[in-house]
């Protein structure tokens, strides 16, 4: 469908859709649309395509997709008013960008580096949200470099991840956090001018204050980017000492986005990285595994010394159900697997821990050799659907 966008104005387009500018000069979050360049708006997201001069846009809009138009711009003008004393600072700087759910933090990070690339910047990007991660599989945080504008980070190519393992980081902050500080690390290594720390939602209760308070301390950023209407994240910012801190306001067009569609977009991104998968067997006596529930730990890490000694384990186990059941519980545990330099390496599902055989079974496209494997806390099923409480909750990402 061709739609002719007049100067000045804005087209909203909600996925899955995808944008063809015809003619004229149109960007969208600080990155200039190519003539003929086909730019893809994912399931569950909006993006803002303005016109700085008369365009002509082809649209393809898939199930569900839509658009609207606006007079002038999109971009609230205190993310202006932020970008230009961000890129006054001369030399590096890091910029840890907070916000409560569907405040457009992730927008603010794109834009920010499209305007950094341009004029220049050696910019990389920490995506530090486990539960919509954009650069790596979900449960995951990781770093890219930033070499050209880009409209989304899920066309970026992790430089390093971590798995965390959660889809919340409330359900394992320590975890979360032990991964950015490598991260951080990583950064350090990667001769850049700027950093830009990407967080996710969570900004409500004692968790979430002590979570944030810590994120910071990691990075101590030059800068915070707050984003709220009012004062949502007063006491957070109240609790943090060091940092140039610079409020901005959510945009009013936002798209907000469901519990359901966030778990879609989930198994969309868990089905990317499963794709080609199959079982591997690796041999229990001598892969690491990290991260097991307490209640499997002396379990496992019996079978590991009997496995290491050649000896199996199937009649004491036959004989003693509790210890079966406990293995059959760890079946559709989402994993991470690590190279023996402790990279990640890829996601698996937990397929069965064999003891009389000695292997531990994961569905993964991971082909490589794996050195340790690291236990998540969320089930999914082949399909990359999650299981919550024994039940099959497969969104229907597809749609
Ligand atoms: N100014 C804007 N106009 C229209 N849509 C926008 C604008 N800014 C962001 N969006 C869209 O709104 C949705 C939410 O924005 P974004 O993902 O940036 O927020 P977020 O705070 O990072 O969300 P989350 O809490 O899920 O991490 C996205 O689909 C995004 O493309
Ligand atoms: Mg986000």
């Amino acid at each position: 469908m061709r739609v002719n966008l007049k100067r000045n104005r804005t087209l909203l387009v909600d996925g899955p859709s995808s944008i063809t500018l015809i003619s004229g000069s149109a960007s969208a979050l600080g990155s200039k649309l190519r003539e003929g360049c086909r730019v893809i708006v994912r399931n569950g997201k909006r993006l803002p395509v303005e016109a700085e001069e008369d365009s002509v846009l082809d649209l393809r809009l898939g199930e569900g997709a839509s658009f609207s138009e606006i007079e002038g711009s999109a971009i609230p003008e205190s993310w202006r008013r932020a970008f230009d004393r961000i890129l006054a600072v001369q030399g590096y700087v890091s910029v840890m960008v907070m916000g409560g759910v569907d405040s457009g933090k992730t927008s603010f990070c794109i834009y920010l580096a499209n305007i950094a690339v341009n004029e220049e910047r050696r910019v990389a990007i920490i995506d530090g949200d486990v539960g919509q991660s954009e650069i790596g599989p979900p449960t995951t945080v990781s770093i890219a470099r930033i070499s050209k504008p880009i409209i989304d980070l899920f066309s970026l190519k992790a430089e390093s991840m971590r798995f965390v393992g959660v889809t919340s980081p409330s359900r394992a902050p320590d975890k979360a956090l032990d991964a950015l500080k490598r991260l951080r690390d990583k950064s350090l290594e990667m001769n850049v001018n700027m950093l830009i720390i990407n967080t996710d939602g969570w900004i409500n209760g004692e968790g979430a204050l002590e979570y944030r308070v810590e994120t910071a301390n990691i990075f101590s950023p030059d800068i915070i980017v707050a984003i709220q209407d009012g004062e949502e994240l007063k006491h957070i910012l109240d609790r943090i000492r060091d940092g140039m801190i610079i409020q901005v306001k959510p945009p009013r067009t936002v798209k907000r986005r469901s519990r359901d569609v966030r778990r879609a977009l989930r198994e969309l991104s868990y089905r990317k990285y499963l794709k080609d998968a199959k079982i591997q067997c690796y041999p229990l006596g001598w892969m690491r595994i990290e991260g097991l529930p307490p209640d499997k730990y002396d379990l496992i890490r019996r079978l590991r010394e009997k496995a290491k000694m050649g000896r199996t384990e199937t009649e004491d186990l036959s004989s003693f159900g509790e210890a079966y059941s406990k293995l059959k519980e760890m079946e559709n545990m989402l994993v991470g697997l690590q190279d023996e330099n402790e990279e990640f390496i890829g996601i698996g599902i937990l397929c069965n821990i064999d003891p009389s055989r000695h292997i531990i079974r994961v569905y993964t496209p991971v082909k490589r050799r794996v050195h340790s494997i690291m236990v998540g806390q969320i089930k999914l099923d082949r399909h990359g659907c999650e299981i919550l409480q024994d039940e099959r909750v497969c969104g229907r990402a597809g749609a």
